[in-house]
C-alpha cells in the first residue's frame, strides 16, 4: 500500500462516531491495482473514506472508479432513469453530465462551461421543500438548518441499491458554521460546516439497539413502495429528515405509473457487510410502505413509521453523526449499503457549491444476515453482554 489512511478523529461531542477515514496522498487518476484493492477494503471497513487533494479527477475517472467497486454492476445510474420524472423528489436535485451521464452534477449557484453544460442554475436541497414544519427565514439567516433527508442512494424499485457512492466536492461555499436543529421534542442539535454531508453508521445503528429490538430487526423484512420517489412526492418529512409524517398524501396505485409486482423490493432490515461480516441496520425510511415482522405485514403506514423511528432515531443522535467538513477537492467514497447520509444546510443566493456524484445500480441484492451471523447477538449467547437478566 503506497498511501496513508487515517481514521477520522471525532471531537468529544461525537463519541459515537466510530467510522470514517481520510487519505491525503493517493492520486485517483493513477491508482495502481494494488492500491485499489486496499481502497476497496478501506471503504467497507471505514464506511466513509475521504481522498483529499483530488480536484483534478475527471468525470470519466469518477465513473470508472465507481464501477470498479462493483464489477458485476449493470452499468446504470443508481436510479436508472426513474428519477427524471419531473415530480420525483430526486429529479429536482441532480442533473447528468452530458459527456458522462452516469455522473450527476449537483450543488448551488450558477455553473458555466462545465463538462458539456453551458450554463445551469443549481439549487442545494433545502428542507423547506421537504419537511412538514420548517424553520423561519429568520432562523435560517442566523445559521440554523436541518438534516434534509436521511437516505441511502437507491431506486428501491426494480433496481438493487448501489454498493458505493462517490461524492466529489469540487467547490464549496465559505465555511460558515450552522446549527442543525432536530425539533422533535428533544433539545438535540449539532454544529456543522455550511453544506456538510452528514453520515450515520448502520453498524452502530444496529449495535446500540436494545436486545429486544435487535431480535425484532432480525425478524423484519422491509417492503418499499413501488415508484417510491413519486409515491412520496406530495408527502412531507419529519423535522429530523428521518422518514415521513403520515397525512395520507402518498400517491395511490392509480396515480402511479404501471406497477410490476416483480419489481417491488422487499429486503431484510439487517444487511451483512461483505468485508467485515458486521451487521448493519439499513433502511431508507421515507420510501418504506410496509414492514413484515415475523412473516406478518404490519399493514398500517403510520404504525410502520412509528416502528421504524424507534429503530432508527437513536442512530442519528448528535453523538453518532459524522458531519464531514468539506475541503475543495475532497473525493468521498462511501459504503452506500452500510451508512445513511443526508444533505444539510441553508445556502444563500450568493453561496456557490459544485459537486459530482456517481453510483451504479447493482446486479446483486444486499447480503442478508443468517441465523449463524445473528447467533452472537441472541440473549442466550454467552458472549452477549448487552442482555440484562
Ligand atoms: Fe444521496
Amino acid at each position: 500500500m503506497t498511501f496513508t489512511l487515517k481514521p477520522v478523529v471525532p471531537n468529544e461531542k461525537q463519541s459515537g462516531v466510530d467510522f470514517g477515514a481520510i487519505i491525503e496522498d493517493l492520486d485517483l487518476e493513477t491508482i495502481s491495482a494494488e492500491d485499489f484493492e486496499k481502497l476497496f477494503e478501506a471503504v467497507y471497513i471505514h464506511q466513509v473514506v475521504v481522498v483529499r487533494n483530488s480536484g483534478h479527477v475527471t468525470p470519466q475517472t469518477q465513473y470508472e472508479l465507481t464501477k470498479r467497486f462493483d464489477p458485476q454492476n449493470i452499468d446504470l445510474y443508481g436510479h436508472g432513469s426513474m428519477h427524471r420524472a419531473s415530480e420525483s423528489v430526486i429529479s429536482r436535485d441532480i442533473s447528468p453530465l452530458p459527456e458522462v451521464p452516469q455522473v450527476q452534477l449537483l450543488g448551488h449557484g450558477v455553473v458555466k462551461n462545465h463538462y458539456g453544460i453551458e450554463e445551469r442554475k443549481l439549487t442545494h436541497p433545502n428542507h423547506k421543500v421537504f419537511h412538514k414544519d420548517c424553520l423561519t427565514d429568520e432562523e435560517m439567516k442566523r445559521g440554523e438548518t436541518r438534516f434534509y433527508r436521511w437516505h441511502m442512494d437507491a431506486a428501491l424499485y426494480k433496481l438493487n441499491p448501489p454498493k458505493v457512492t462517490t461524492l466529489f466536492g469540487i467547490k464549496n461555499p465559505e465555511p460558515r458554521r450552522e446549527i442543525v436543529r432536530y425539533d422533535d421534542g428533544t433539545d438535540d442539535q449539532l454544529e456543522v460546516q455550511l453544506g456538510t454531508t452528514a453520515f450515520v453508521s448502520g453498524q452502530r445503528a444496529f449495535e446500540i439497539l436494545p436486545q429486544h429490538l435487535k431480535e425484532k430487526a432480525f425478524k423484519t423484512q422491509v417492503k418499499y413502495a413501488a415508484h417510491p420517489y413519486l409515491w412520496m412526492s406530495k408527502a412531507k418529512s419529519r423535522s429530523t429528515g428521518l422518514g415521513m409524517v403520515s397525512e395520507g398524501k402518498e400517491l395511490s396505485k392509480e396515480e402511479l405509473p404501471e406497477i410490476n409486482p416483480e419489481d417491488v423490493k422487499v429486503y431484510p432490515m439487517l444487511w451483512k457487510n461483505p468485508v467485515t461480516n458486521k451487521i448493519h441496520l439499513q433502511v431508507h425510511p421515507a420510501a418504506v410502505e410496509d414492514l413484515i415482522i415475523d412473516g406478518k405485514p404490519v399493514g398500517d403506514l403510520e404504525k410502520v413509521r412509528e416502528i421504524l423511528y424507534e429503530f432508527q432515531r437513536p442512530s442519528i443522535s448528535p453523538e453518532n453523526v459524522f458531519a464531514h467538513e468539506w475541503k475543495d477537492g475532497d473525493f468521498v467514497i462511501f459504503h452506500n449499503r452500510g451508512v445513511l447520509h443526508s444533505v444539510v444546510g441553508s445556502l444563500r443566493d450568493t453561496d456557490s457549491r459544485i459537486f459530482h456524484q456517481c453510483n451504479i445500480a447493482s446486479a446483486d441484492a444486499p447480503i442478508p444476515v443468517t441465523e449463524a451471523d445473528f447467533t452472537p447477538y441472541l440473549a442466550t449467547h454467552p458472549l452477549n453482554t448487552t442482555f440484562v437478566k
